[in-house]
Parts: structure tokens; C-alpha cells; sequence
């Protein structure tokens, strides 16, 4: 294992999760630098996590540390820019999602780190929760046998403005901030889509985009899946931020419910587990399973620069994601069934 030096650009609201992921990881890595636009964020956090400098201007920064890899926990608007930025001084990167706020951003940034021969990862953690873990474990392991049909599911009541207001602002809301986890997790489970139909609904006042979005994906064989995303909803219980799904396969189904329970029915009954995040020392609920989430994935990475594995979340396995939040976008807008044609 090689002890790696690295900083983070961003220290807002979830930045908080990844310094503190970093620093249960210190054996491996070290935070020597943190950069933010706004002086006062990046020096509380310098302060908070023991981060000896503190920047404002990202290429100060890479001018001035040497560095393994920079973590963007940024929002989408300048990611390219920094990635861009990152790869021109030889860093690779990781990348908060959504990548970019478009698609010719997000290929944009992709190809900025292949040209570079940079290898970076998008920090898509929602595939990285415990029972989400546990659960691909089961199906690849044939204890459903091949899945036939899936229902992914994150809605919630949760005050997400209160934490992240700018959410309230954006014209490419829910399907782009969380719905693009929930269609990373589709294809996890269910392999590519080739089509996509998508109806979008603004139901809280006040918002400018989408709140709600249901996606209907046609899978590669004839697999079928439902993506529900809604920041408008009040379940009870209210799984927040943990996601819950229901798969059907030829020889049995499989669901993950609220309180992190899998249940699987096969030709010998049904069986259940509890799969409990790893505690956090420095998390609470609901987030835990989320800041585990965000220490899993950056183990992996760690890993993968170790190994010199692709990460799983690379940026070429991002945009394949990326393109079905596009195709949604595009059919809730047309009305039309958006058959998926993706150029990497
Ligand atoms: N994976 C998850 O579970 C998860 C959860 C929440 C948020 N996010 C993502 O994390 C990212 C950040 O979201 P947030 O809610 O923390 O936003 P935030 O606005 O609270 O924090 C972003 C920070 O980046 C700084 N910043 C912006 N442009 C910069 C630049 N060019 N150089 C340096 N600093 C800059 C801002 O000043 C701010 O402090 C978003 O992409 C969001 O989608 C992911």
C-alpha cells in the first residue's frame, strides 16, 4: 500500500463527509490541502480536519503541492473546469456526481483525463451502500436467478433544501441530483438499458425543476425497471437516504426495505438479513449508510490506485449513466419512448 497525498476541492455540505471518510482512511492518505472560492469555508475546514493549507484559487493550489489525486466535492457547474485544470498538471481526479450539468460537459471532462492517461473515478456512491453491496452479492451469487424485473425507489419527505437550497434553484433537478444514483443502480442490477421513457412532475411551489420523475427502462433481453425519484413524497417509513428496491427473477424475488432488511424467497423459502451500515464515529442518523457509503467508495479508489484496477464508477462507466439521465430528460420533454444510442 502506498501512502498517498492528496486535497479536496469543495468544503460545503457534503465535502464534510468525504474529509472525514479521508481521515478514517489517514493510514493510506493524507489531506495536505483544501480549496475553496469562499476563504472562510476553506479555512474551517483546514482548521476542523487538521489540513495544513488552505486555498481559494485551485491552480494556486496545484502550482504550489504535489499531489497523488484531488477529490472535487464541487457543484456540477465547475467541475470541468477543475477536473480540466487537474488533468493540464498531471492529478488524477475524483468527481463529485453529477458529473456536469449537461452531457457534452460530462464527455467533455471524460475526455479531458483520458487524454491526460489520467485515471479518475466519479464519486457514485449510492452502488457502494451496504445492503445495495450485499444485495449484488445475492443475485450474482444465482440466488434469484437471472433478473427478469426491478423496482428502484427513492422518495422521500426529507428537507434536502435545508442542507443544499441551491437544489431549489436548478432547472435539471431531482432526475439529475438523485435520480441519476437510482439509474446508476438500475444498471447495476440490471445490466444496459436500450430504451427510456420518462414522465416528470413539479409538485412542490416554489421550485424550478423537477421534483419527481418515474422512468420506465427497457433492458437489453427484454428486462424490465421502474426508477421512482421524488423529493416530494411522505412515506412511512421514510427510507431517506437509504434506497430501497424489488427485483423478480425466474427462480425467485428479492427486496430491500426500509431499516436496511433484505428479503429473498427461492424454491426453499424465504430468507431474511439485516445489513447494518459500518458505524461511522462521526456520523448520524439517517445518514449513516450514506457516510459509509462515501468511506466505501473512497477505499475503492485507494484500492484501485493501488492495483491499478479501473475504478468500478469510472468516468466511461459514468457516462453510460449519465446518457439515461439525457434520455430521460429528453422523453419526459417530447412525451416520447427515447430509444438510448450511446457514443462513448
Ligand atoms: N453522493 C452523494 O450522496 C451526494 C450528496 C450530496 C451532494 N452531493 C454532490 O456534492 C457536490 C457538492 O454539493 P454540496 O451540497 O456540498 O454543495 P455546496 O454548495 O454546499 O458546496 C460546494 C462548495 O464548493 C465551492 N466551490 C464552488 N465552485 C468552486 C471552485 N471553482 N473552486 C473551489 N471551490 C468551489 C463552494 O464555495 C461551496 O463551498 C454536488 O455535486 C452534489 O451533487 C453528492
Amino acid at each position: 500500500m502506498t501512502h498517498r497525498r492528496a486535497a479536496v476541492i469543495g468544503c460545503g455540505f457534503f465535502s464534510q463527509n468525504h474529509l472525514n471518510a479521508w481521515n478514517d482512511l489517514r493510514e493510506r492518505v493524507s489531506i495536505v490541502a483544501v480549496c475553496d472560492i469562499d476563504r472562510a469555508k476553506a479555512e474551517a475546514a483546514a482548521k476542523r480536519f487538521g489540513v495544513p493549507k488552505a486555498y481559494t484559487n485551485v491552480d494556486e493550489m496545484l502550482a504550489s503541492e504535489s499531489l497523488d489525486f484531488v477529490d472535487i466535492a464541487t457543484t456540477a457547474p465547475s467541475h470541468l473546469a477543475l477536473a480540466g485544470a487537474c488533468a493540464a498538471r498531471g492529478v488524477p481526479v475524483i468527481v463529485q456526481k453529477p458529473l456536469a450539468p449537461d452531457w457534452t460537459d460530462a464527455r467533455a471532462l471524460v475526455a479531458a483525463l483520458d487524454r491526460a492517461g489520467l485515471p479518475m473515478m466519479v464519486h457514485e456512491n449510492f452502488r457502494f451502500q451496504a445492503p445495495l453491496l450485499r444485495a449484488a452479492e445475492l443475485v450474482n451469487s444465482g440466488a434469484i436467478g437471472k433478473v427478469v424485473w426491478g423496482r428502484f425507489s427513492f422518495r422521500t419527505g426529507y428537507d434536502i433544501y435545508a442542507g443544499q437550497p441551491y437544489l431549489a434553484e436548478v432547472e435539471r433537478f431531482s432526475l439529475l441530483d438523485v435520480g441519476i444514483h437510482v439509474l446508476d443502480v438500475a444498471r447495476v442490477f440490471m445490466g444496459e438499458a436500450e430504451t427510456v421513457a420518462c414522465r416528470a412532475q413539479s409538485v412542490r411551489p416554489g421550485i424550478k425543476g423537477e421534483d419527481r420523475a418515474t422512468v420506465l427502462l427497457g433492458h437489453a433481453g427484454g428486462a424490465t425497471s421502474v426508477c421512482e425519484i421524488s423529493y416530494a413524497s411522505r412515506p412511512d417509513p421514510d427510507p431517506f437516504p437509504q434506497m430501497v428496491m424489488e427485483l423478480d427473477g425466474d427462480a425467485g424475488s428479492l427486496r430491500i426495505d426500509p431499516g436496511y432488511q433484505i428479503v429473498w424467497t427461492d424454491a426453499a423459502g424465504t430468507h431474511r438479513e439485516t445489513v447494518t451500515p459500518e458505524p461511522v464515529s462521526w456520523g448520524a442518523e439517517p445518514w449513516t449508510v450514506t457516510q459509509d457509503s462515501v468511506r466505501a467508495i473512497q477505499r475503492h479508489w485507494l484500492d484501485c490506485l493501488d492495483s491499478g484496477a479501473v475504478p468500478a464508477t469510472s468516468g466511461h462507466d459514468n457516462l453510460k449513466t449519465f446518457a439515461l439521465v439525457e434520455a430521460a430528460y429528453a422523453s419526459a420533454a417530447s412525451g416520447q419512448t427515447i430509444r438510448t444510442t450511446f457514443v462513448d
